[in-house]
């Protein structure tokens, strides 16, 4: 059974990492396509390596561009491989571009296809990723959710079939390098910062990042809290802030750095006295490592975060920023975890070869 995994940005090798690992053990022979939506040596290579992710078999060098530029390219380029290697099944993950060209190439070659993340929601069509989601999962045989609300939004529309819940593969990659990182990543040190004295910050949703007003807004906040902000800056967020004259606003509180790779993320995570983000990822990493929470959005997909207390929805506005961090404390309750999904998902792949399966 040849299973290939199409990944292209950093949240996408972070849920790889388990996954693959589980798959090569199961004895799957595994082809990688990274697309090169993301290149810089801090946003991909370095996960590679500290995720021990095999090298990708192919990395189609596609980069930065447009939604239609990008996803066009990255069709084309995913349609060869597929011809070529003739996989028995495809796996896509989250939500990215490079998420909506391989459900697309893939479906079109009439390959399986199989979604991680799938049946999260936003409620928001403005938002890239919200089309991305839908299309895949409209497109998928199976479809792995990480939460029953993802299942219920599935069920909603009309998708009952090849669904299973399989727990969040992303925490299977915290808990398994929560360990390394408390062993390896120096960056507490190296960035002079005491346990829960400090704030950390991350931005690149579309939304802040090409709106000048909801940019300007954050960043002040963030300038004017009560103790330092870690900001590691996505590349994305960098350029806008630069283009739309913001640079002002970095003042001292806010200490910019470059993106980290995942074992110092999950130790500056951890040591935080609360994060403020627009990822979905370190929404729920925060969550996982019992740190308070503020997100910089409308809305959120992983809603049980909100509901069990340890995350606030604020958008982009400064006076609720401030006050919300204040107030937010540590929540009630902590449900949404199961370190087995890597483990489900591959049981689940080896039914569905046997015949055994839903499909
Ligand atoms: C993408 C995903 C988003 C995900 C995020 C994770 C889409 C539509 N968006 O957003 O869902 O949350 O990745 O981080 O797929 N750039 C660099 N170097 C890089 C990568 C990007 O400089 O290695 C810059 C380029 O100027 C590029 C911009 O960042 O135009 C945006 O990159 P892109 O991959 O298009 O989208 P992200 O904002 O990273
Ligand atoms: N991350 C990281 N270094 C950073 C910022 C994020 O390792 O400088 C990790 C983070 O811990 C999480 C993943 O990248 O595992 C989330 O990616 P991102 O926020 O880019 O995308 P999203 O989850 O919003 O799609």
């Amino acid at each position: 059974m040849k299973i290939l995994d199409i990944v292209g940005a950093r949240p996408q090798f972070v849920k790889l990492a388990p996954l693959s690992k589980k798959l090569r053990k199961e004895g799957f022979n595994e082809v990688i396509v990274h697309t090169g939506q993301h290149y810089d040596e801090n946003m991909s290579e370095l996960f590679f390596e500290e995720l021990e992710i095999p090298e990708p078999d192919y990395n189609l060098g596609i980069g930065s561009g447009s939604h239609g530029e990008q996803t066009g390219r990255m069709l084309i380029a995913i349609e060869e491989v597929l011809l070529k290697e003739k996989p028995n099944l495809v796996i896509v993950y989250g939500d990215t571009n490079s998420t909506l060209a391989g459900a697309l190439a893939a479906s079109k070659l009439h390959i399986q296809l199989a979604h991680v993340e799938a049946g999260l929601r936003s409620f928001n069509k403005n938002m890239p990723e919200e089309i991305n989601r839908i299309v895949a999962d409209h497109l998928s045989d199976i479809l792995f959710c990480p939460t029953e609300t993802a299942v219920r939004n599935l069920e909603r529309e009309g998708i009952t079939k090849g669904v299973y819940l399989v727990g969040d593969i992303m925490f299977d990659a915290l808990m398994h390098f929560s360990k390394i990182s408390e062993k390896k990543s120096k960056i507490l040190v190296r960035l002079n910062l005491k346990p829960k004295e400090y704030y950390l910050a991350t931005i690149h949703r579309a939304e802040n990042t090409d709106n000048y007003e909801r940019l300007k807004n954050i960043l002040t906040a963030l300038s004017q809290l009560d103790r330092p902000v870690i900001f590691p800056i996505h590349p994305r967020t960098k350029n806008r802030i630069k283009e739309l004259n913001l640079e002002s606003l970095l003042l001292e509180n806010i200490k910019v750095i470059d993106p980290v790779g995942y074992l110092d993320m999950i130790n500056l995570e951890k040591n935080a006295k609360a994060i403020l983000t627009d990822s979905g990822g370190v929404q729920k990493e925060a969550f996982w490592l019992r740190v308070p929470c503020i997100t910089l959005r409308d809305e959120t997909e992983w809603i049980e975060t909100v509901k069990l207390g340890w995350n606030r929805l604020v958008g982009s506005d400064c006076v609720k920023i401030a006050s919300e961090l204040k107030s937010v404390r540590e929540g009630e309750e902590v449900m949404f975890e199961d370190k087995y999904s890597a483990w489900k998902i591959a049981e689940v792949l080896k039914k569905v070869i046997s015949g055994k399966g839903e499909r």
